[in-house]
Formats: structure tokens, C-alpha cells, sequence
């Protein structure tokens, strides 16, 4: 079961489309992570979500509800922890859940019990009776967590939950929304924090421009930088194995092969190649180490990068004993995926 699912979901404000016809499944039980930049409509599609604005087409239906014939009922299944803490500045911790508790309807001799038991949980029991106007960043963060949980919601949105706090807190909250998720709740966690996204979350969005651009797990979003220049790099691979001898170890090693690092060692780095290596249009950074390893940043955007390179290297009669590269991040695809709408766009 999908405990989010939106069918053409859009967004105009005026005549800007905010959210352009978004179709996104979030399974029940699993951490959602909703990248994207300033701008791209993350904020606009938690709102529709969370039934703070309506949709303009489309549908959402959270926890088997729409949100546009069953608001309340949405409401009642989800926290929301928004970027800009929302707490009573003169209230302490405790009055600020008491609040939340109230509104929900939940039953006053459970209440307190139920928030103490939650304070415990994100540790700012020690703070309970501080006003929030008192508190630091994180302190507030936590507080913010306790009052959206008093419900006990089964779809949690985090908007931001980490930023400006020290690694240290940062840990802590990491380790609670992984309770949070065990205890059998749904979460969708918006974030720049592409470590933060990659470690927590079972499936990753990127949305740019209005636009779902990438939708996979983490590992599958990583992967799929490299795949589409596999095919490329085995075949010059073969090409080098039948030209220059290659172990066929190194052909092997090479098959995950990342574009955005390269390096390799040569039987003999001779003026010539690394000047030619020098003048290729591709390379945008050479850096010759110790041992005589030719470290390379290539522009891998472009699919004929790497192979174009090589050839480089075999046209100046390099023989190469050894080849290495670096594994993509998230951020990676973060960039590619973001920057080739940007320029669909512009065409
Ligand atoms: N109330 C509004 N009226 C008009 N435009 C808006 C409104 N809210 C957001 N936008 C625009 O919609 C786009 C998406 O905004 P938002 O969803 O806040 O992006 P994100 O959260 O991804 O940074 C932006 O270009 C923003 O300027
Ligand atoms: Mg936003």
C-alpha cells in the first residue's frame, strides 16, 4: 500500500505552475527524500499534501484520503515538523505540546504522559518547562518534533529538520527518524543534505522546476550515472585490452567505473601525453602524483568524455598498467539531474 500517492497533481499560482502534473508513489512504512532546488516546488507539494493549500488539478490521496474531499481526515494522519519552527516563542516546551494535544483531542489523562514519554524519546525532558524563546536551534528542533508527534501521526514530513544543527544533534535526530520509521511510520524528509538523504532514505525525488526529474532508491539514482556511459567504457576497454595488452583484471575492476574521477598509471608517462591529456577538451583537471598516477577530473556530462580521453592516451602510444574511479554521489546526480531540465527548458 502507498501511503502517498499523487495522480497529475498541479500547482499555478497566477499563470506560474509551481508543481506541473507531479505522479509520486510513497509506500507505506519507508523514508521518502524530496530533493530539489530553491524553487523547485518541494514546499508547494508538501502544502497540497498536508491540505494547507489546495491543488489546482490533479489528485493526492494521503493515507487513503484525499485531500480535497477529506481534509480532516489527512490532517489527523500526519505531523509536520516545517523548516521555520512554529511553537509559541512564550510558552515552555511542555505548554506548546499540551496545545498540540488539545487540538488533536487527545485525552487529557493520557496527554501528559504521552508528551513526557515523547521528550524522553528526543531527549528535552531536561527543558521542558524553558520557553522556546529560550532554546537553541536544535533544542527547538526537538521541540518541534514532540508537539508534531503528540498524535501519534503515521506520516511524518520533516521540512529541513537538520539544517544549522551541530553533527552531533544532527546524529541524534538521524537516529530518531530511523525509530520513527521502525515503529511504522511513513516519512518524507526534505533536505539539501545529500549524505542526510542518502543514509536515511529508501527512495529519493528530485524535483526541478515543477517537474519530477528522478525518482529511484539512492543506490539505483547512483547507478544509473553510470550506466549510461557503461556500454562506452566497456567497449573502449576492449579497445585498449586488444591495442595496449590490458589485464583483463583491470577490465573487470573497471566495469563500475564512475566518470567523474579517473586516474591511472602508465608504463611510462611520456611529454607527449600529458600535454595532449593537457589539451583535451574533456579534462578539467590533471594532477601528476608521487608515484607517477595520473589523477583526472573529467567532464562527465558528456557521454563521449571518457572514451575520448583513452584514446588520447592510446594515440600517444600509452600502455596502461592500471585504472581506477571514483563512485558518483548523490549530489552527482543531484547536478545532472537538475541541470538537464535547466536546459531542456531554455531550448
Ligand atoms: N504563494 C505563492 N504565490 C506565487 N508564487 C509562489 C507562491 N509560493 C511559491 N511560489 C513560487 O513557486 C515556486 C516553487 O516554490 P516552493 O514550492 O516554495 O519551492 P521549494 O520549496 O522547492 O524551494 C517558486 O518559484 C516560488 O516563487
Ligand atoms: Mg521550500
Amino acid at each position: 500500500m502507498n501511503a502517498i500517492e499523487t495522480h497529475n497533481l498541479t500547482k499555478v499560482y497566477n499563470t506560474f505552475t509551481a508543481v506541473n502534473s507531479l505522479n509520486l508513489e510513497i509506500p507505506d512504512k519507508t523514508i521518502f527524500g524530496m530533493l530539489g532546488p530553491n524553487g523547485a516546488g518541494k514546499t508547494t507539494t508538501i502544502k497540497m499534501l498536508t491540505c494547507l493549500i489546495q491543488p489546482t488539478s490533479g489528485e493526492a490521496i494521503v493515507g487513503g484520503y484525499n485531500v480535497r474531499d477529506n481534509p480532516d481526515e489527512v490532517r489527523r494522519l500526519l505531523g509536520m515538523v516545517p523548516q521555520q519552527v512554529s511553537l509559541y516563542k512564550d510558552l515552555t516546551v511542555m505548554e506548546n505540546s499540551q496545545l498540540c494535544a488539545d487540538y488533536y483531542g487527545i485525552n487529557p489523562n493520557e496527554r501528559d504522559s504521552r508528551i513526557e514519554d515523547l521528550m524522553e524519546l528526543v531527549d528535552i525532558k531536561y527543558a521542558r518547562d524553558k520557553r522556546i524563546s529560550q532554546l537553541s536551534g536544535g533544542q527547538k528542533q526537538k521541540a518541534s518534533l514532540v508537539a508534531s508527534l503528540v498524535h501519534k501521526p503515521k506520516i511524518l514530513f520533516l521540512d529541513e529538520p537538520t539544517i544549522g544543527l551541530d553533527p552531533t544533534t544532527k546524529r541524534v535526530l538521524w537516529d530518531l527518524i530511523r525509530e520513527l520509521n521502525d515503529d511504522g511510520r511513513t516519512i518524507i524528509l526534505c533536505s539539501h543534505d545529500m549524505h542526510e538523504v542518502d543514509m536515511l532514505c529508501d527512495n529519493v525525488g528530485i524535483i526541478n522546476t515543477g517537474n519530477l526529474v528522478a525518482y529511484d532508491t539512492p543506490q539505483g539514482l547512483k547507478d544509473s550515472l553510470l550506466d549510461s556511459n557503461k556500454e562506452e567504457i566497456t567497449e573502449t576497454l576492449h579497445q585498449i585490452s586488444a591495442e595496449s595488452e590490458v589485464k583483463t583484471s583491470t577490465m573487470e575492476d573497471t566495469e563500475s567505473l564512475s566518470l567523474r574521477k579517473l586516474s591511472f598509471l602508465l608504463e611510462d608517462n611520456n611529454e607527449n601525453i600529458i600535454n595532449s591529456l593537457k589539451n583535451n577538451e574533456f579534462v578539467k583537471s590533471i594532477e601528476i602524483a608521487r608515484n607517477g598516477r595520473i589523477n583526472l577530473r573529467i567532464d562527465y556530462f558528456d557521454d563521449n568524455a571518457v572514451s575520448n580521453v583513452l584514446s588520447t592516451v592510446l594515440s600517444c602510444g600509452g600502455v596502461i598498467k592500471s585504472i581506477s574511479t571514483e563512485e558518483p554521489s548523490l549530489e552527482d546526480v543531484f547536478i545532472k539531474s537538475t541541470s538537464e531540465v535547466n536546459e531542456n527548458d531554455r531550448a
